[in-house]
């Protein structure tokens, strides 16, 4: 029987020996239920009281040696295999990463550069709620109460008298409340209208407001400012053209167009054939809107002019459906 367990040990560490060897099949083999050693320790029943103890001490022995045996193996292997995933894994941390770096939404883009053509010439940037008073967006800018020129800017309600603006033309009236002129700002931001989405709608834009009040400021002040802004935004050989319109809180108003910057005033695709192109709406402040803001109209005068700024970018760019601007295609996001 001593012989037997001798014979399984040698076979067993032989089996270990080999560098592919199937630990576990090795373990079943060997030490398993119906494995070999299990086998010889069944017919101990057969031995004498004196061997008995002799042989169980020695199989549990073997048992020992084999396990531990195999336990050895086992780590060797584990460690190979680890070495081989950290070579097989390794990573130059010195290569230039592979990596996207965000940059600016071609909106704010815009509105950065108009703000910047502003800026050089001595404005300054107020911002207002969005949230506005109906007496802010409507009232105090000559537009009472079922007045039809509510019509073109119905928007979205919060209560009778709060609502979310719908043009930037509120911060004016906020800015002549508690500003003494000279005054001198512009206000972009966002603004609604409850209108559907299509190529050139959006119930969500962006305007860019201009105020000017003082002593002595007329009309011609007004195409100065629009010119530098048109030549600026357009290109140098830019000329722009007055058209007469109707604000209630501007007497006399204008709707602004500027010479097509593709063809130059020929006639194209991008003028339509005109030559001119819209791109904004102004004119004197009524006298009601500063007599509503506690400024004397005998005194001071001023002009207003307001665009959106997404029309700028979209010509700009040669952007001919506005929702691009809002869907975030990284696609169409990494042309800017
Ligand atoms: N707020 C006007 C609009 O949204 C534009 C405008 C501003 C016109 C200032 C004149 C003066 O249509």
């Amino acid at each position: 029987m001593k012989e037997m367990l001798e014979k399984i040990r040698a076979s067993a560490l032989e089996c270990l020996q080999n560098d592919d060897a199937d630990l576990e099949a090795i373990r079943i083999r060997f030490l398993g239920k119906k494995g070999e050693l299990t086998a010889v320790l069944r017919g101990m029943g057969a031995l004498s009281a004196e061997e008995r103890p002799i042989v169980g001490q020695l199989a549990n022995e073997i048992r020992a040696d084999i396990e531990k045996a195999i336990a050895e193996k086992s780590a060797v292997a584990a460690e190979k295999k680890l070495q081989a995933k950290l070579k097989a894994e390794k990573i130059d941390v010195t290569m230039p990463a592979d990596s996207t770096v965000g940059h600016i939404h071609p909106l704010t883009l815009v509105q950065r550069e108009l703000e910047d053509i502003f800026l050089g010439m001595g404005f300054s940037i107020v911002e207002g709620p969005e949230v506005e008073l109906d007496y802010y967006n409507f009232q105090a800018l000559n537009i009472p109460e079922n007045h039809p020129a509510r019509d073109t800017q119905d928007t979205f309600y919060i209560t009778e008298n709060i609502l979310l603006r719908s043009q930037t033309s509120p911060v004016q009236a906020r800015t002549m409340e508690v500003q003494k002129p000279p005054i001198r700002i512009i206000s972009p931001g966002r603004v609604y209208r409850s209108d559907a989405v299509d190529a050139t709608h959006s119930p969500l834009f962006h305007q860019l407001e201009g105020l000017v009040i003082d002593k002595g400021i007329t009309m011609g002040d007004l195409k100065g400012v629009l010119e530098i802004f048109a030549k600026e935004t357009f290109g140098e050989e830019t000329r722009i053209r007055f058209r007469p319109h109707h604000f209630p809180f501007t007497e006399p108003s204008a709707e602004v167009d500027v010479s097509c910057f593709a063809c130059g005033g020929k006639g194209c695709r991008i003028c339509k054939g005109e030559g001119w192109i819209e791109i904004l709406g102004a004119g004197m402040v009524h006298p009601n809107v500063l007599r509503n803001c506690g400024i004397d109209p005998e005194v001071y005068s001023g002009f207003a002019f307001g665009f959106g700024i997404e029309r700028i970018a979209m010509l700009k760019y040669h952007i001919d459906d506005m929702r691009l601007l809002y869907e975030n295609d990284v696609r169409f996001l990494n042309q800017f």
